[in-house]
């Protein structure tokens, strides 16, 4: 069997892999939009808690800023924004002291009167992606929804579901409930299936 040791080095290079420290970056409330004047909390979830990530933005008015400089309660491996404005706009990502980074999020806080929900990460191919608009009172009401500023249709209850997304549901989503306004737009993304294989890493791991 000349393919064994190959299928081996394949092996014990996919379960090295696994030990490549990453982190991912949660925010609570799960969403892309927020009203002004609500609290949010930001995690970098890691599973190396060794490797010291922090929690970085870059706004219209700073770069590169870390939590707790000027903006944000860093608490723990989390960082918490009390009472959010629109400043805080921007695309968050969790860094480590090596500089490796996770995946970034962005975030648009509105003073606005609508917001529309929308997954915060990239959604998988063949899933089902769900936007809510909502007011600051009311999560149900009437809502028309757009991408990419054609208009989608309405839903009398404010949630759109599109089942089993492909590439090209991918876009810039806002939605509108008549006589209060409408949302700021958000770009959805859909990835196909995900496979990280830091072969680098792992070969110079097996090999030194
Ligand atoms: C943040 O801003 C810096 C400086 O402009 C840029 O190099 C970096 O790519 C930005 N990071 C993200 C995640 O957008």
């Amino acid at each position: 069997m000349e393919e064994t040791p190959l299928l081996w080095l394949l092996f014990l290079t996919a379960m090295l892999s696994r030990t490549t420290n990453t982190a991912s970056l949660t925010v609570s409330p799960s969403s892309s939009q927020l009203f002004e004047d609500k609290s949010v909390s930001l995690s970098c979830e890691e599973d190396d808690t060794s490797a010291e990530w922090t929690l970085r933005r870059n706004t219209t008015r700073r770069k590169m800023s870390q939590c707790g400089a000027g903006w944000g309660n860093p608490a723990g491996s989390s960082c918490i924004i009390g009472l959010t404005v629109p400043w805080d706009s921007g695309v968050y990502w969790c860094e480590s002291r090596e500089g490796a980074t996770s995946k970034s999020i962005n975030i648009t806080v509105t003073g606005g009167p609508v917001i529309l929900q929308s997954p915060v990460l990239p959604v998988m191919e063949g899933e089902d992606l769900t936007l809510t608009c909502k007011t600051k009172r009311s999560s149900n009401l009437p809502a028309g929804f757009y991408k990419d500023d054609s208009f989608i249709r309405t839903e009398p209850a404010g949630h759109m579901t599109i089942h089993h997304v492909s590439r090209s549901d991918e876009g810039l989503y806002k939605c509108t409930i008549s006589s209060v306004g409408e949302s700021p737009p958000s770009w959805v993304s859909v990835t196909g299936e995900e496979v990280t294989f830091d072969f680098r890493s792992s070969f110079i791991q097996i090999f030194t």
